[in-house]
Formats: structure tokens, C-alpha cells, sequence
């Protein structure tokens, strides 16, 4: 079943994830793929969400952007006219044409089973061109995760937002874990409350760098900063996965 965050709650994503906390970190990719590839000019981001890390990486890439939500697109396209945009979801799409980066950021937690991300990865490859490089960076793996809570609070104009979210695992021996976000939404005079839960995938560093090469991908890793998020059970590390030219 599809977060209400992706769906009826989308109208409150930008107060719950602003835009400019992800200059920094799009920064870094931007650099990581500079390195890793030659003359990159186009990227594709599956899983883009909002459109946070497409304005910034759009001051250095032509982007084409997509998701599994028609809500979370819109609220791209207005922050980012000048990219393409595309519904689809990452473990199918495919556009029938090779960029030389592709970013699946946070969005990649969605695959659950070994088969859902092996899927996203695969879709990577497919629209990478030869001597291009992809990014995976999902929040954490099964070596650092653990049970823990973030609140999140902002107001914008006459909205507020109060978000506690609870990261836990039901089922320690599967390849998921779960987020409870409780939200409460603060609409003038209006309150909200919304219970919203996450179901993520929750694998090991070498079940990532095994799918990564079984789908014909060079796999290394490199340490993003993370700033204040670094204690909170969330993974610095994230996968480069080079296609051979
Ligand atoms: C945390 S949001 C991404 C936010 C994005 N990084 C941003 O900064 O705006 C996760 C996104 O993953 C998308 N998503 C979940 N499953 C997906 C799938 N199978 N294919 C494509 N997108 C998916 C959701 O619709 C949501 O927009």
C-alpha cells in the first residue's frame, strides 16, 4: 500500500523535507560523478520524489526525473520546469534511452525483497551508457540500523507540521524494517492526526555490492557527510556502480 505521504499527505512533503537541506549532499554526488565518468552531461534520478536533489543537481546535469507518484511529481515539476519528468516506477521503467549518471537516493528503501532492488538495479544498467555511473544511496544498512526516533517540527505560513518517526523492526530474521511516522497537521485552526507506516529493505553491505555486479555493474563505495544525521542510525556509506565501458 502506497504512504500516505506519497499520496493524500503530499500537500505537507515540503514542510516535512525542505529543499535546501539537500544542496550539500547533491553537491557531493555531483563530484562523484565527475570523477567516476567523462564529460557526464545527462542524469536520471528513479525515485525523485519532491524534486529536492533535482534543483540542485540541475545547475550541473540535464535531469530527467521520476517516480511512482503523480502527487510527488507535481510538486517537482514546479520547482524544476525545465526537467523531464516521468511516472514510473523504478523496478519496470523503462525509457528506452542512456544517460550518463543515474541516482536513486533515499527513494531505493522502497525495494523490500532481494528481487525488488536487484529490479531497480537492473533498471540502472539499462539506462546507463557504457562508461557511465550510477549512485545508490539508501538510508542505512542491516550493519548500522537501529531502533530509534526523530521528531521533525516546522511551520509554514498558517501551517504547521509535528512529526515523530519511530524506526523499528518487527521482524529482525527478514529483509525489512519499518517507520511509523505520527504526524500531527496543524491547518490554522485545524488539527490533524495521521498515523503513516513505511515498510523499507533492510540489507547488508554485501547483498548490495552482490546484486550491484549481478546486474553488470562495477560496485565500489565512497563516505558521504551527513551532518547532523550521522548518530541516528543512518549509513554514510554509499555504492558507485560503474557500467564498463
Ligand atoms: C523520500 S521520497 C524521495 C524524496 C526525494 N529524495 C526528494 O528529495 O524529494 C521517496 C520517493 O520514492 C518514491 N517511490 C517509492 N517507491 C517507488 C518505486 N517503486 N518507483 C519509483 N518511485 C518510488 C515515492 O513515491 C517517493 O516520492
Amino acid at each position: 500500500m502506497r504512504p500516505a505521504l506519497y499520496g493524500e499527505l503530499t500537500p505537507w512533503y515540503r514542510i516535512l523535507d525542505a529543499t535546501e537541506d539537500h544542496e550539500d549532499e547533491c553537491d557531493q554526488y555531483i563530484e562523484v560523478f565527475e570523477g567516476a565518468i567523462a564529460a557526464p552531461r545527462t542524469l536520471l534520478e528513479l525515485g525523485a520524489g519532491a524534486g529536492n536533489n533535482g534543483i540542485w543537481l540541475a545547475r550541473r546535469f540535464a535531469c530527467t526525473l521520476t517516480d511512482i507518484s503523480e502527487p510527488m511529481l507535481a510538486l517537482s515539476r514546479e520547482i524544476n520546469p525545465a526537467c523531464e519528468h516521468v511516472l514510473g516506477d523504478m523496478r519496470s521503467l523503462r525509457l528506452g534511452k542512456a544517460f550518463d549518471a543515474v541516482l536513486v537516493h533515499d527513494a531505493i528503501v522502497y525495494m523490500t525483497t532481494e528481487m525488488d532492488l536487484r529490479a531497480a538495479l537492473r533498471t540502472a544498467f539499462d539506462h546507463l551508457r557504457p562508461g557511465g555511473a550510477a549512485i545508490f544511496a539508501p538510508d542505512t544498512l542491516r550493519e548500522c540500523f537501529r531502533e530509534g526516533t526523530e521528531v521533525h517540527e516546522r511551520d509554514e505560513g498558517s501551517r504547521s507540521l509535528r512529526c515523530l518517526a519511530w524506526d523499528w523492526d518487527p521482524d529482525p530474521t527478514d529483509d525489512e524494517h519499518v517507520t511509523e511516522y505520527a504526524f500531527l497537521l496543524r491547518d490554522g485552526a485545524r488539527m490533524s492526526a495521521v498515523h503513516d507506516r513505511h515498510v523499507s529493505g533492510l540489507f547488508s553491505r554485501a547483498t548490495w555490492l552482490r546484486l550491484i555486479a549481478d546486474v553488470g555493474l562495477t560496485p565500489s563505495t565512497f563516505r558521504r557527510d551527513l551532518g547532523d544525521a550521522a548518530d541516528a542510525g543512518y549509513t554514510d556509506e554509499v555504492f558507485l556502480a560503474r557500467r564498463p565501458g
